[in-house]
């Protein structure tokens, strides 16, 4: 075999072993409805626009994502539950309602070891008195509130950056 050949088989083998960085993107309860919901909230882009744009991002990055939307709490911790034995590289989350309830979804975090942040589209503390509570505030690594759709991609940057 040449030396040309086996340099580009070297630097296929390469390529195919880089480790690429896995983000796992999660969204709670009724973020499905994004674009049709509040809009003077939570804005004007559907889930599916917002996704889009930060699989751009992502590919910009050299990162590889996931999507997982759930109206439901046992589906959000199952897939958390995955995410640990997938050893994932790291969590973009906004758990909607559930952030101010769910103690089961933070048990669940503290399962991971990987960066997390949580996201909110709307500024959660300018809001209703409920809504000034995370659960989660304190056990991730940080916290992006109140940049709109933007957040998302606010988010990623600060992940790439971190793992
Ligand atoms: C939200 C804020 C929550 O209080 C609310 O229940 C949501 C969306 C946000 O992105 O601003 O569903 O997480």
């Amino acid at each position: 075999m040449s030396w040309d050949t086996r340099l580009l088989k070297i630097t296929a083998l390469k390529k195919m072993t880089k480790n690429t960085k896995k983000i796992q993107i999660i969204n709670g309860p009724n973020l499905n409805m994004l674009g049709k919901r509040e809009p003077e909230i939570y804005g004007s882009l559907s889930l599916d626009q917002i996704n889009s744009e930060l699989v751009s991002l992502a590919k910009f990055l050299g990162l590889e994502l996931d999507f997982f939307q759930s109206n439901h709490e046992g589906a959000i911790i199952d897939k958390i539950h995955d995410d640990f034995n997938a050893n994932i590289d790291g969590i973009i989350i906004n758990p909607g309602a559930l952030t101010h309830t769910s103690i089961a979804i933070r048990d669940a975090l503290l399962l991971l070891s990987c960066p997390i942040i949580e996201i909110h589209l709307s500024n959660i503390y300018k809001r209703e008195a409920f809504r000034h509570k995370s659960l989660l505030a304190d056990i991730v690594t940080g916290q992006v509130s109140g940049f709109g759709s933007y957040g998302y991609q606010m988010a990623l940057n600060a992940m790439a950056d971190m793992i």
